[in-house]
């Protein structure tokens, strides 16, 4: 027998993209339904917040700097509609980013970053070891040099998603607390999914936005399954006492022996340091050798970090794609949509994937600014490596 329909749209993952997305679509008037075993968890209870479209710019990523501004754009309006529909703050903050060299390497690897944002003509101002001392104290006296970025801020993806979770239940959202197991396809059509307990969901579009683990839904035709991945990332969160505040005024940053660190400042006194990048499987296990590095690597930038009590310890997963972009859209399964594979950008990608999913399930078009994010660029690729 068919199941019942029981909504529009069918969110598989409760983490900031599928709760942005189920939002955006309830607001569109659509019936939807979101099934997580617990909504607002995932890798927003990690990730730092950095809003970083310009400090995290790399070779070859021109286009997803694209969606990366136009969202960091976007973040002053969607946090102002959050917050007016949920009575919430979010923890954003337009403080800026300092990104710092600690020696030659660094420096030299800085400059070139600097040369990129120039060519990309993204606004950003280098700063002598002194200058970046002037701005923030607490920095190690052997800092050589630094790229101001007054255009990256930070929000508290905690907060976020907790505003995210209120806004879906405001908007009518229904929530399916259990694990998605099988994509129910009905005349080559997504019509659903069957959950761990056994129950049917059915829905006219199913949106997979599971992060990490959006490859491993079964009955995903493998054609269409997306290519994502899990990349680990260790956090420690310490707190500022009010006696040594600000610590730190803005995000600060650097790359030390070649790994991404970075300490992100909140008004209520937390400081978040990450990460580590860890191609590792399903591992959330925190280590003595990450907290270890974390630690070893942020005292080198900031001396006193040592002096701060350390409250909390997490790994969290990225949901790493092929070309570290967002997959977003339809497939080539009718009424099956992605929004995920948003890897290191999530929190900034979060105001225009919203947007973009509920334009596409709206009207089935990509906007303008996603079609190079279509998830049949994936497809396409694998049918031209197909040998001869
Ligand atoms: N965007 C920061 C990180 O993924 O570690």
């Amino acid at each position: 027998m068919s199941p019942i329909r029981t909504s529009d749209v069918l969110v598989v993952g409760g983490g900031i993209i599928g709760l942005v997305t189920a939002w955006r679509a309830a607001q569109r008037g659509l019936a939807t339904t979101v099934v997580d075993p617990a909504p607002g968890g995932g890798a927003a209870q990690v990730a730092a917040g950095m809003l970083a479209a310009v400090t995290e710019l790399h070779y070859g990523e021109q286009t997803l700097l694209a969606l990366n501004l136009e969202s960091a754009r976007r973040y002053p309006d969607f946090a102002a509609e959050l917050t007016e529909a949920t009575g919430r703050d979010l923890g954003y903050r337009r403080c800026g980013t300092l990104a710092v060299a600690l020696d030659a390497d660094d420096r030299a690897h800085l400059r070139e970053l600097h040369a990129l944002q120039q060519r990309s003509g993204l606004a950003s101002e280098w700063l002598s070891g002194r200058e970046c001392r002037r701005l923030e104290p607490m920095l190690a006296p052997g800092v050589r040099g630094g790229l101001k970025v007054d255009g990256d801020h930070q929000i508290d993806p905690r907060r976020l998603v907790a505003a995210l979770l209120a806004a879906c239940e405001r908007a009518g959202v229904v929530f399916h607390r259990g694990w998605a197991e099988r994509l129910t396809v009905l005349r080559e059509r997504a019509a659903g999914v069957v959950t761990a307990d056994g129950t049917d969901l059915a829905a006219g579009r199913v949106v997979l936005a599971a992060g990490s683990l959006s490859g491993r839904l079964a009955g995903v035709p493998e054609q269409v399954l997306p290519p994502v991945r899990p990349v680990k990332g260790q956090v420690l969160r310490l707190t500022v006492p009010k006696r040594y505040a600000p610590f730190l005024s803005r995000t600060v940053r650097a790359v030390v022996r070649g790994g991404h660190l970075y300490l992100v400042p909140r008004e209520n006194g937390e400081l978040v340091v990450g990460a580590t990048s860890e191609e590792l499987g399903w591992d959330t296990t925190v280590t003595a050798g990450g907290v270890y590095e974390l630690l070893r690597d942020a005292h080198e930038l900031v001396p006193g970090i040592t002096e701060l009590p350390l409250t909390e310890t997490r790994a969290g997963l990225r949901p790493g794609s092929p070309d570290n972009a967002p997959l977003l859209g339809p497939t080539e399964l009718d009424g099956l949509l992605l929004a995920t594979g948003h890897y290191r950008n999530g929190v900034l990608l979060t105001p225009v994937t919203g947007d973009v999913m509920a334009h596409v399930l709206t009207t089935g078009e990509l906007p303008d600014e996603a079609r190079p994010f279509t998830p049949r660029r994936f497809a396409a690729a694998t049918l031209t490596e197909q040998p001869a």
